[in-house]
């Protein structure tokens, strides 16, 4: 299999191609790609790790070659939120970044999965989805937003104040990625009980956890190192169901079947050609049903306006 990050000599671009470089499975190709000219350089510098992966570093107009033969892409080229900016101060800048860049995929590997982290996810899938469909190459089963830092956040936060083992936590995701969009399944916790109190704060608390690092990183950016953990994990995931694994559940955000809007993270199993299904999220308590009804027209706005960048 081979894996490609574009974006890939930026905070979370270099953390996911480490932690990639370090546990694809032996015989796997990992290709970066990035417009700053220090990108074959991360590849040579990664390329000294003891591992069975092969590393090639391309930039500025060398995307064709990074892109050829992909299995599985993951983007997370683009700016990143400052203080005081929201997610979808970013769009000025991304969706042309996210535009080109799909277009390129579109060309030189059309049938790869493809998974986006460049903000605002609500937006820049919904961008992608039509630059795929003007070219024809459309597969919604192959196109994910990557909302796995939600999952992770929330389950290390509710093991934290539990006092669990955190691997023994999971917390389905749902919605978007970006504020009230996002939605915790905290009543399906299990092994865990929580006031409405508690209920309130923590499901407040994932959903600011962006702004909780661009807050304390004072101006140095977003989340990259934990974002590169939750991108690994995904594209991990995402290669066992390619390679034939049965029963690979993540939540992400896809297109499904519009219940509630075109794109909705939910969790969905992994399979040999993407989306193999997509699972219902199951009973949610009235706290979550209302978060729910509260969030649509936010999704909805996000991803007409990507629709709509498209044209
Ligand atoms: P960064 O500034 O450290 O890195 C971005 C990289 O993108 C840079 O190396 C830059 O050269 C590169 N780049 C810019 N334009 C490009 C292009 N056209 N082609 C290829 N590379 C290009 O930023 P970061 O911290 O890595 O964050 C990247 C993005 O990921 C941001 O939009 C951020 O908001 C988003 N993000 C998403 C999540 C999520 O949960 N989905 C989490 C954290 C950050
Ligand atoms: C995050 O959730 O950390 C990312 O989406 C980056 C951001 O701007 O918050």
């Amino acid at each position: 299999m081979k894996v490609a990050v574009l974006g890939a000599a930026g905070g979370i671009g270099q953390a996911l191609s480490l932690l990639l470089k370090n546990s694809l499975p032996a015989g796997s190709d990992l290709s970066l790609y990035d417009v700053a000219p220090i990108t074959p350089g991360v590849a040579v510098d990664l390329s000294h790790i003891p591992t069975a992966v092969q590393t090639k570093g391309f930039a500025g107009d060398d995307l064709p070659n990074a892109l050829q033969g992909a299995d599985i892409v993951l983007i997370s080229a683009g700016v990143a939120r400052k203080p005081g900016m929201d997610r979808a101060d970013l769009f000025n800048t991304n969706a042309g970044i996210v535009q080109s860049l799909i277009e390129s995929c579109a060309k030189n590997c059309p049938k790869a999965c493809i998974g986006i982290i460049t903000n605002p996810v609500n937006t820049t899938v919904a961008i992608a989805a039509e630059v795929l469909k003007k070219a024809g190459v459309y597969d919604k089963n192959k196109l994910f937003g990557v909302t796995t830092l939600d999952v992770i956040r929330s389950e290390t936060f509710v093991a934290e104040l539990k006092g669990l083992d955190v691997d023994q936590v999971q917390v389905p995701v749902i919605g978007g990625h970006s504020g009230v969009t996002i939605l915790p399944l905290l009543s399906q916790v299990e092994k865990a009980q929580f006031s409405d109190d508690e209920i309130a704060a923590l499901t407040k608390r994932i959903q600011n956890a962006g702004t909780e690092v661009v807050e304390a990183k004072a101006g140095g950016g977003s989340a990259t190192l934990s974002m590169g953990l939750a991108a690994c994990r995904f594209g991990l995931s995402l290669l066992r169901g390619l390679q034939g694994e049965k029963g690979v559940v993540e939540c992400a955000y896809v297109e499904g079947s519009g219940e509630h809007a075109r794109f909705f993270a939910q969790p969905v199993v992994l399979g040999t050609s993407g989306v193999q299904e997509i699972l219902s999220y199951g009973k949610i308590s009235d706290f979550e049903q209302k978060c729910l009804d509260d969030m649509l027209e936010t999704l909805k706005q996000d991803i007409t306006k990507g629709e709509e960048f498209v044209g």
